[in-house]
């Protein structure tokens, strides 16, 4: 997973802005007061609003608006699109105030469109041109085969699963990875900011693919030492440790279901239990309690699933995973407090933050 740590550090205060932005984007019934009918109506057509910003982003229009207003006829040369319909799309964009038609056929920026710019520190464009896209739109479509089955619908479409077919084609990977990196640079500045790390001597971040997050740690809390555990493949290419930390920093290669570091007062897992059902997940953790003494930390690094009717994006990513990724799920406390106990760990707090994860540190029980 290639992760670019180039345009942080982001201030917290940007990515709440930037995250609610997405959850607008996703959740677009914000109407609360319209009736009924109209809020359904409004929600049901999201793959319409989905479609519109994946084609703003796709011609790159945002960046081509941003030295200031345009004419249609030039912006259809400039793009290549046929300008009746390019005018089409903008009026439809204009009236969820994406750009606006400042003056017959010429058009301007909004603080929304500025999202959509491809230098924008949390842009939303990455993600623009992933849901967009066949891979992300497809599952979707066949939802109905994963609610059948509880079968990912992304294999039952492209006849195979979703990180293999990642790998095989490597302008997809790249459209996934940099909306990955995108929630990265966004998360990790906030998470390293939300729990006291330098009080910890050595951080193992287990399945810390290329080392963002522990980057992040290291280079924000000066006391700790790191250990990047992940496949060695991952770890051999891990581009994030940089000069300025290599020295405090270990690389282990090796597989989180045979075995896990030992030597750590904080064991670290961002993102990764949400990848598995429970009996991997609790294998996962087990590893890490083997590895563990009983005054040593365990962080899990994850969405969890506010109760009840609660508005919550972290629905839809699981809904998400259980189209692309066979059994990964998002989980509540009570779910998480279940996982812990059956691995042999208490939880001691769950830390919301300001990123879409909260932090669930636990010991052993
Ligand atoms: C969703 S990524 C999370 C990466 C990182 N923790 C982060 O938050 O950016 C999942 C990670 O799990 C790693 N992984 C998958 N299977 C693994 C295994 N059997 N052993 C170790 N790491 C594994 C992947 O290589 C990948 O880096």
């Amino acid at each position: 997973m290639k992760q670019d740590l180039k345009s942080s550090p982001i201030p917290p205060a940007f990515v709440v802005k930037s995250m609610q932005a997405v959850q607008t984007g996703i959740l677009n019934f914000a109407n609360r007061l319209a009736p009924p009918f109209l809020q359904v109506l409004e929600a049901a057509a999201g793959t319409m609003s989905t479609q519109v910003i994946y084609a703003a982003a796709k011609l790159n229009l945002a960046d081509l608006l941003k030295n200031g207003p345009k004419r249609v006829d030039d912006l259809a040369q400039e793009t290549g699109s046929n300008p009746d319909a390019l005018y089409r799309l903008l009026r439809v964009l204009a009236s969820i105030k994406i750009f606006r038609e400042s003056s017959d056929r010429l058009f301007e920026m909004t603080p929304a469109a500025e999202t959509l710019l491809s230098d924008h520190p949390a842009s939303v464009r990455p993600f623009a041109l992933l849901v967009g896209d066949p891979i992300w739109r497809e599952p979707w479509g066949d939802i109905m085969y994963s609610l059948k089955t509880g079968e990912d619908s992304f294999k039952h479409v492209y006849e195979m699963n979703f990180f293999d077919y990642l790998d095989e084609h490597k302008d997809k990977s790249a459209l996934f990875n940099s909306w990955m990196t995108r929630v990265s640079n966004m998360n990790c500045p906030v998470i390293a900011a939300s729990y006291p790390f330098s009080r910890f001597k050595r951080i193992v971040d287990v399945g810390g693919g290329h080392g963002s997050l522990l980057a992040h740690i290291l280079k924000k809390h000066p006391g700790p030492d790191g250990v990047l555990f992940d496949l060695p493949a991952v770890v051999e290419s891990a581009t994030e440790i940089d000069e300025s930390i290599a020295s405090r920093c270990e690389k282990t290669g090796g597989s989180f279901f045979d075995f896990v570091p030992g030597g750590g007062d904080l064991y670290i897992l961002q993102q990764i239990i949400h990848d598995w059902e429970d009996e991997l997940a609790i294998k996962i953790l087990s590893n890490c309690r083997d590895a563990m003494t009983k005054d040593d930390k365990i962080l899990v690094i994850d969405a969890v699933i506010k109760p009840g009717n609660q508005r919550d994006m972290s629905k839809f990513i699981d809904l998400q995973m259980l189209l692309i990724n066979k059994g990964g799920r998002e989980r509540t406390a009570k779910e998480f407090k279940e996982l812990f106990q059956k691995s042999g760990f208490q939880i001691l707090k769950i830390i919301p933050t300001a990123s879409m994860f909260s932090i669930i540190e636990g010991r052993k029980s």
